[in-house]
């Protein structure tokens, strides 16, 4: 068998930095240590040897406000590769009335064209007997997380009754409960206020979402999750509000995890306020890029821990799709791409500025994630044993992001003009050599679906507290044992 070496480069994982050669055959990691040799050698001389990013936010060719998402799964996983990122987790969207395997099998028809590894979480998207029978199907397929959106109401939005009989469910199966956290009817009122006083522009997309909607939606999530004994993960934590709402669950021992995205991060509400009608749809996604103030609470909660995994939720529209909304900002199909940016973006902002340690770096981009979706060590760990998912991260290389030379297949890039420093020399995936100094050399079908398992640790130890704290009949002297 074929072996290759990484020399000359220091192994990076999320808690420890050290100088050392890695030896990869048969796809994994088979060896670490001084002095390797193989029959094919990278040279990693001034970089980072990396687990590969996870993303665990996608949706590519998703059926979405009356089209579908630009990059499907041959495009979005050629962008991953080049950018870093070895693994997406995508979601699984079921029609109104459609049984989840169902939709399941959808999935895996678009997917087989993946060139990188991908998994999925399944969406409650519709309640009934039906979705709580395949829910238990679903884990036994290996989809073990839960998306719920509390937002797009009269096509994905779960009602509060229905969110808690799924986050029951949920826990019973010992899997993950997974929440877009804006509150669906305050914005479909406050979207046709805007709308009858002329706010038609872009920019009234974010009016239309302030960080209030956010901020109850997400300590509404936290505490239906909290009583239905169930771990909770906030996708697209983009403003103080829903991080505040986090930061105090997980001061009170909930086991809640947020995830803002890259473009949270790095893009701000100006971007709305663009006198091109064309900018400022490109950006227009939920929630909405925020103030400065929101943008400096999510790197706080990334250095602090509150906040525990950066994504992307790449959803890419072209210009002409985006035009589907002009006169009327609620038509503008919601979302943004990153998938090829993530981890440059993060490393220059993040690294580069001093907020995040090279060992932070690999913890939010790919190691947290992979704890929290049971998928650990296989991906996100730089050990014997583990898939050789790998980024061999340049530090001192530099590009400016640009469409023109991207992988996506829109026209253009919400990151255009931002130079960063930090790119991989190479990205690996299962062993094979994706990419080279931005040149891509992959095959399309090479990724694998990865089904993962129920019931880690976490939930283990939830519903052993839930079921020591369960509401018991006190057993009373004096009258008939029948519990009055
Ligand atoms: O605007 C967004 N985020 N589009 C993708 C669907 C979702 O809400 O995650
Ligand atoms: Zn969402
Ligand atoms: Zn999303
Ligand atoms: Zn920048």
């Amino acid at each position: 068998m074929a072996s290759t070496v990484i020399k000359g480069g220091t192994v990076v994982t999320a808690d420890l930095s050290h100088a050392a050669d890695v030896k990869i055959e048969g796809g994994v990691i088979t060896e670490i240590g001084q002095n390797l040799k193989g029959d094919r050698v990278l040279d990693a001389t001034g970089c980072y040897i990396m687990p590969g990013g996870i993303d665990p936010h996608t949706h590519l060719e998703m059926p979405f406000m009356g089209t579908y998402s630009a990059d499907d799964f041959e495009s979005g996983t050629r962008a991953a590769l080049a950018g870093g990122t070895t693994m997406v987790v995508d979601f699984v969207l079921p029609g109104q009335g459609q049984g989840l395997m169902d939709a399941a099998q959808m999935w895996h028809n678009k997917s087989g064209r993946a060139h990188c590894d991908y998994s999925y979480h399944m969406a409650v998207t519709w309640w009934g007997e039906k979705v709580w029978e395949d829910m238990a199907e679903s884990v036994k397929a290996g989809i073990t997380s839960f998306k719920h959106f509390l937002a797009y109401k009269g096509a994905l939005m779960v009602n509060d009754d229905e969110l808690f009989a799924s986050f029951r469910r949920v826990g019973d199966l010992g899997g993950l409960a997974m929440v877009h956290a804006e509150n669906g009817d305050v914005v479909a009122e406050l979207t046709a206020k805007l709308l009858a006083e002329g706010n038609r522009g872009p920019e009234a997309h974010a009016y239309s979402r302030p960080p209030q909607v956010e901020g109850e939606a997400t300590n509404r999530a936290i505490m239906i999750a909290d009583m239905a004994g169930v771990p909770l993960y906030v996708v697209h934590v983009s403003c103080e509000e829903a991080h505040e709402a986090i930061r105090r669950a997980r001061q009170a021992g909930k086991r809640v995890w947020g995830e803002p995205l890259i473009q949270h991060l790095t893009l701000d509400e100006s971007e709305y306020f663009h006198p091109d009608w064309d900018h400022a749809a490109r950006r227009v996604m939920s929630p909405p890029f925020r103030s400065k103030d929101h943008q400096a609470s999510l790197w706080a909660g990334l250095q602090s821990g509150s906040l525990s995994v950066v994504a992307t939720d790449h959803c890419s529209f072209t210009t002409e799709q985006k035009r589907f909304g002009m006169g009327d900002f609620s038509k503008i199909p919601n979302g943004t791409g990153g998938l090829e940016d993530r981890l440059p973006m993060l490393w220059t902002h993040g690294v580069g500025t001093g907020r995040l340690t090279p060992n932070e770096f690999v913890a939010v981009t790919s190691t947290n994630i992979a704890k929290i979706l049971n998928l650990y060590p296989k991906k996100g760990a730089v050990l014997v044993g583990a898939d050789a998912d790998l980024v061999v991260w340049d530090p001192k290389a530099e590009k400016v992001i640009t469409a023109g030379t991207q992988q996506s297949a829109i026209d253009y890039n919400v990151f255009e003009g931002h130079k960063v420093a930090g790119l991989p020399r190479f990205t690996l995936s299962r062993g094979h050599v994706s990419v080279t100094e931005g040149k891509v050399d992959s095959r399309e079908g090479h990724g694998r679906f990865v089904g993962r398992e129920a019931r880690p640790a976490v939930n283990r130890a939830l519903s052993q507290w839930k079921e020591l704290t369960a509401p018991r009949p006190v057993t009373r002297t004096g009258v008939p044992a029948t519990g009055v």
